[in-house]
C-alpha cells in the first residue's frame, strides 16, 4: 500500500437552510495516497465538491477529522490553514474562478504571492508553465478574451504554481468540448505520469478512466471503490469498459 497524503476519519458535513439541517457528507473515511490520480464520481447534488473543499481545508468539517501528511489540520486557525494549503495544495475550481481584472499570467503567479518559492523561481516556474499548457502567446490577455479551453489551462497553471504535493480538480472538462475536453484531460495524464498527485472530480466516463483510481460517493457515503491502476498501461478503452459495469451496478 502505498504512503497516504492525505487522510479524513469519520468526516461529516450539514448545511443549516432554513432551520433545515442537510447531512450531505455521513461519517466518511478515505484516504488520499502519493502518486495516485483519484478520480470522483457521484451524481449531481452528491457532495463532491463538497468532499474536495473539506480535503483540501477550504472549507471546515462539522465533525471527523483530516490529517495532511499526517498532521491533524482539522481545528487550525484560518490564517494558519491558508499557509499549509499554499505548500502543499493546488485547486482547480468548477467554475473556474479566475479572477477578471488580472492577465493570464497574473492569474497564474497570484497563489505565489508570499509563497515559499522564490521571486526568481516564481518567474522561471510561471515561463514553464506558460510554455507547457501553450499559453506563452496569451500570457497578456484577460479571461474575457480567452477561449474555454484556455480559461482552463489557466486555471491549471495557478492550480500547479506553487508545486503543489496535492492537485484537485473540479471537473475540469465540465465547460468544454470533448475535444478541448481531451486536450485538457492528456494535461491531467502528463502530470500523473511526471508522479504528481491528483485528485480529480468528474462526471464522465472518459475523464475518469484517466485516474488509476475511482471512489463512487451516493448520499454522502462511499458506495465503492474501483482500482483501474491494474490497467493503466493497457488500452483506454478497457478501462472505460471495466469503469462502465462498476458504474452502472451503481445505477450511474
Ligand atoms: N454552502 C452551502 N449551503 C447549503 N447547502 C449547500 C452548500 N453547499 C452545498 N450545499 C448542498 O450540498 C449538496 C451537495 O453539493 P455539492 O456542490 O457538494 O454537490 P456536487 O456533488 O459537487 O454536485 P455537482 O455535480 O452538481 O457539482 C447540495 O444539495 C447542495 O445544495
Ligand atoms: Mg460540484
Amino acid at each position: 500500500m502505498s504512503k497516504n497524503i492525505l487522510k479524513a476519519e469519520k468526516i461529516c458535513k450539514s448545511f443549516v437552510t432554513d432551520g433545515v439541517v442537510n447531512n450531505i457528507i455521513k461519517n466518511m473515511d478515505i484516504e488520499i495516497y502519493k502518486g495516485d490520480f483519484t478520480v470522483i464520481m457521484g451524481s449531481s447534488g452528491s457532495g463532491k465538491s463538497t468532499l474536495l473543499y473539506m480535503l483540501s481545508g477550504m472549507d471546515k468539517v462539522t465533525s471527523g477529522n483530516v490529517y495532511l501528511k499526517e498532521r491533524n489540520i482539522t481545528n487550525l486557525k484560518e490564517k494558519q490553514m491558508a499557509e499549509i494549503r499554499k505548500d502543499n495544495i493546488g485547486f482547480v475550481f468548477q467554475n473556474m474562478n479566475l479572477i477578471p481584472d488580472l492577465t493570464v499570467r497574473e492569474n497564474i503567479v497570484s497563489p505565489a504571492y508570499k509563497s515559499r518559492i522564490s521571486k526568481s523561481n516564481v518567474n522561471e516556474k510561471v515561463e514553464e508553465l506558460l510554455q507547457q499548457m501553450d499559453l506563452k502567446e496569451h500570457e497578456h490577455k484577460f479571461p474575457s478574451q480567452l477561449s474555454g479551453g484556455q480559461k482552463q489551462r489557466t486555471a491549471i497553471c495557478r492550480g500547479l504554481m506553487n508545486e503543489p504535493e496535492l492537485l484537485f480538480a473540479d471537473e475540469p472538462t465540465g465547460a468544454l468540448n470533448s475535444s478541448i475536453g481531451e486536450n485538457v484531460l492528456d494535461i491531467f495524464t502528463m502530470l500523473y505520469n511526471k508522479g504528481q498527485s491528483i485528485v480529480m472530480v468528474t462526471h464522465d466516463l472518459k475523464a475518469a478512466a484517466r485516474g488509476n483510481r475511482v471512489v463512487f460517493i451516493r448520499d454522502g457515503r462511499i458506495d465503492g471503490e474501483l482500482d483501474t491502476g491494474t490497467f493503466y498501461k493497457e488500452d483506454i478503452k478497457e478501462r472505460e469498459i471495466m469503469l462502465y459495469h462498476f458504474l452502472s451496478q451503481r445505477g450511474w
